[in-house]
C-alpha cells in the first residue's frame, strides 16, 4: 500500500459492497470514498512505519487494485505474532490468487519481519476463507465465541494459526 491508493482502495470497496457486506464490519458511506480511504492509507503507512503492522495491495496489470492482505496487531514481547487478514475482488475469486498472495505475505512475515506465528478468524461459514488457509498451512486452534463485530452482530469465529520457524 502506498500514498495515492485511496482513489482506487474506494473504487475497489464500492465495486465489491455487496461481495464483503456478510464478512466485513458494518461501513458507512463516507468509508466509501477517496478521501476516507486516502486518511487510513495515511494511517496504516504510521502504523507500518512504527512495526505494527503490514499491508499489501494485489494489482491488475491495468494497475487497478483487486484486493489486499494485511498483517495487523504485531506484536513482539514474547508473541512476535501477527494478525492476518483478507479479501479479493469478487471478478477475481475462484482463481488461486489469495492462496497465492497469502503465501507470499507469510513469507514476508517469516522472512523480513521475522515473526514466529500468523493468527487467523473466519466466520464458521466462510469455507473459501479455511481454504486459503488450510493451503497456506494454518491449523485449527478453535471456535472464539463472539469474537468479531461483522455485519452488525458479534459473531462466532474459527481461529487459525500457523507457526513460521521450528
Ligand atoms: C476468501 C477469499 C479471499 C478467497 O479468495 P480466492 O482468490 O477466491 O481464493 P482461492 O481461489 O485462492 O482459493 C479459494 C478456495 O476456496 C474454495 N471455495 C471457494 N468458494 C467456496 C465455497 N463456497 N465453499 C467451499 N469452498 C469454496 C475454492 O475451491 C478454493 O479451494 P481449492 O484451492 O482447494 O480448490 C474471497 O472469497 C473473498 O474475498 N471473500 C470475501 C472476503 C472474505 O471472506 N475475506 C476473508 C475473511 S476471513
Amino acid at each position: 500500500m502506498q500514498p495515492g491508493d485511496g482513489e482506487m482502495l474506494a473504487a475497489a470497496y464500492e465495486r465489491n459492497r455487496q461481495h464483503l457486506a456478510p464478512w466485513d464490519p458494518e461501513r458507512d458511506d463516507r468509508f466509501f470514498t477517496p478521501e476516507w480511504q486516502e486518511s487510513h492509507v495515511a494511517a496504516s503507512l504510521v502504523e507500518s512505519d512504527a512495526g505494527r503492522s503490514a499491508r499489501f495491495v494485489l494489482i491488475r496489470d491495468d494497475h487497478a487494485i483487486v484486493g489486499l492482505v494485511n498483517l495487523n496487531n504485531i506484536v513482539r514481547g514474547a508473541f512476535w505474532s501477527a494478525d492476518l487478514g483478507y479479501w479479493i475482488d469478487r471478478e477475481h475469486a475462484g482463481r488461486g490468487s489469495m492462496t497465492r498472495a497469502v503465501a507470499a505475505v507469510r513469507e514476508h512475515a517469516a522472512s523480513v519481519l521475522q515473526l514466529h506465528r500468523l493468527q487467523a478468524a473466519t466466520l464458521l461459514h466462510n469455507a473459501a476463507s479455511q481454504r486459503v488457509l488450510a493451503a497456506n498451512g494454518f491449523e485449527r486452534i478453535g471456535i472464539a465465541p463472539k469474537y468479531l463485530r461483522i455485519a452488525g452482530e458479534w459473531q462466532d469465529h474459527v481461529l487459525f494459526q500457523r507457526i513460521l520457524a521450528a
